[in-house]
């Protein structure tokens, strides 16, 4: 759990190179030689970048091989300027400040069957765990991998491997949502106690979550790519009052209020940062949520707000910290 990314450990970069349409791929190795520290799939790390902005990344690598590690991202035209300053100026030999990785979407201890669902961006988690799973024969996966074209598939070849067959399904929708993934055939019965995962697009989340009512909230994981995924255009200023201290914070349109509370000097404990975990989960006393998180039920929402994604209906709201 974290309340500000620390970056602190110096990388190298030592592949830069595009491998799908809009995606590149980083690979960082230590500045001064020897191992990174160990990560568990489905972590990230924050990434420094030399503009001063902090942003975070899913490991894409094999969490057995300690000299590197790989980050992939996606040219995002319409996000807050990280992954375009990333792309365009990024080079090989570059030096890096990123942090210790941290793991917001790990695999349980218990359970040998899974069902990954990604889209688009969001392979990059899964890459990591299939990594993770080979080495143990007992585990098993399905994965299924949403993406608009061929072109635009990022690890195509790695995930076209033989000891992949039967094991990944890439299923294009050429952007156009009729065609989008079935979901129900594979989320209908939890047979082998499967835990599903997903990360990808909010609308491919929510649709798995609508899909998956009938499981057990403990079975179903999602990661986002970040709480801009969560932004709208049509986002307003509105104030909340923090109940236990009397201060009241605007919270403009582009800023979060979990961002707010820290600009105004306050500590709030986070790890995910888009809706996903539950680490900022807080009593809300007054006022309506806009709830953008994926984490509440529908019971919970009228007494709770995910601070790191969620916004306000009303002009004000009470939240209990
Ligand atoms: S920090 Fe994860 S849900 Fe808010």
């Amino acid at each position: 759990m974290t309340s500000v990314p620390q970056t602190d450990i110096a990388v190298r970069v030592t592949r830069a190179e595009k491998i799908a349409e809009g995606i590149h791929l980083f690979e960082m190795r230590p500045k001064d030689g020897g191992e990174l520290p160990a990560f568990t799939a489905g972590s990230h790390i924050n990434l420094r970048l030399p503009n001063g902005l902090v942003r975070k990344y899913s490991l894409c690598s094999d969490p057995a091989e300690r000299d590197h590690y790989r980050i992939a991202v996606k040219r995002e035209d319409n996000g807050r300027g990280g992954s375009i300053y990333l792309i365009d100026n990024t080079r090989e030999g570059d030096e890096w400040l990123i942090s210790a990785p941290d793991n917001a979407f790990a695999l349980p201890q218990r359970g040998d069957n899974f069902i990954f669902i990604a889209g688009g961006i969001g392979i990059t988690p899964f890459i990591a765990m299939i990594h993770a799973l080979k080495h143990d024969p007992a585990k098993k996966f399905k994965l299924y991998y949403c993406s608009r074209t061929p072109e635009m598939t990022a690890f195509r070849e790695e995930l076209s491997a033989p000891e992949y067959k039967g094991k990944v399904v890439i299923h294009y929708d050429n952007g156009d949502p009729e065609k989008a993934l079935d979901l129900w055939p594979i989320v209908e019965e939890r047979k082998n106690r499967e835990h599903l995962y997903c990360c990808g697009p909010r609308g491919l989340m929510e649709a798995v979550r609508d899909a998956t009512g009938h499981w057990s909230p403990t079975a179903i994981h999602f990661e986002a790519f970040s709480e801009a995924d969560a932004r709208r255009p049509d986002d307003k200023t509105f104030k909340v009052k923090l109940a236990k201290s009397g201060v009241t914070i605007d919270v403009p349109a582009g800023t979060t209020i979990m961002e707010a509370m820290r600009t105004a000097g306050h500590d709030v404990p986070s790890s995910c940062e888009s809706g996903t975990c539950g680490t900022c989960r807080t009593r809300l006393l007054e006022g309506e949520a806009d709830h953008r998180d994926l984490v509440l039920t529908e019971a919970e929402r009228g007494s709770q707000i995910m601070i790191c994604v969620s916004r306000a209906k009303t002009p004000e709201l009470v939240i209990d910290r």
